[in-house]
């Protein structure tokens, strides 16, 4: 059974599993956590190479402040605990997004883990902080316009690979499948270029309640598909 190369992951729904149960959003966000943790060491199990998770979008900094500043503590724990474990089995860990946004010890934090882990390879975790795919190319345009400026290069000699390269995800493998919890049926500004040719599969079950099961009916999901990058064939 194909075993998708690299899947990316919209973790949603916490707020409304937390207020389903009369809780504060945040205690969705931290039984979020816990489902990351599980979800990850399930995805390396079934041989997942790499596993992108958007768990914090360039719009999400207009919630309230208290959600904001519980979520920071939340990534500033995870960091401090749950990362240090995922280093420790030799797995790589990159964060993708805005970094400036963030408080100082977090983003040292952030610089520190990337260094510390970009030889590793036993598995490769992509975190999405304060990522903006929008402002994510945006970025990765102005980089390119910089050499044409600079007279290196040719506006008609821009390639799509160029492009790619110029992303944070420059070297990263592009997602084969993308699972959004929650019922959400949408892209909320995620890997806009990468996710070109990704299989999209979405299930209403929100995120904290997200499962090894829920993962598996993922996958199988997956393998019904054929992909067929606009050929006629189907690719394997
Ligand atoms: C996803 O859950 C986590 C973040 C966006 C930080 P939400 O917080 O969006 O939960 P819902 O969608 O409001 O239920
Ligand atoms: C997308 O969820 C971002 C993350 C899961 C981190 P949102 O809850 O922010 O997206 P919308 O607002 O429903 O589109
Ligand atoms: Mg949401």
């Amino acid at each position: 059974m194909t075993i998708p190369q690299h899947i990316a992951i919209i973790m949603d729904g916490n707020g409304r599993w937390a207020k389903q149960r009369g809780l504060p959003r945040t205690a969705g966000h931290k039984k979020g956590a816990e489902t990351l943790k599980k979800i990850l060491k399930y995805a390396r199990e079934k041989g997942v190479s790499v596993v992108t998770l958007f768990a914090f979008s360039s719009e999400n900094w207009n919630r309230p402040k208290e959600e904001v500043d519980t979520l920071m503590d939340l990534f500033r724990s995870y960091l401090k605990n749950d990362v240090q474990a995922l280093i420790k089995q030799g797995i790589r860990i990159s964060f993708i997004g805005n970094r400036q946004k963030f408080a100082s010890d977090i983003k040292e934090q952030m610089d520190k883990i990337e260094a510390e882990t970009k030889n590793l390879t036993a598995f490769h975790v992509v975190l999405a902080l304060s990522y903006g795919a929008r402002d994510d190319i945006v970025l990765a345009v102005q980089k390119i316009t910089e050499r044409v400026q600079q007279g290196i290069l040719l506006p008609a000699d821009i390639t799509g690979k160029m492009i790619s390269d110029s992303l944070s995800t420059a070297g990263i493998v592009e997602p084969d499948l993308v699972i959004r919890t929650s019922g959400e049926e949408r892209i909320s500004n995620f890997l806009l270029w990468e996710l070109a040719y990704a299989e999209l599969y979405f299930t209403p079950v929100y995120w904290p309640d997200f499962n090894e099961l829920e993962f598996d009916k993922a996958l199988a999901s997956y393998q019904k598909r054929q992909r067929r990058f606009g050929g006629l064939d189907p690719v394997k």
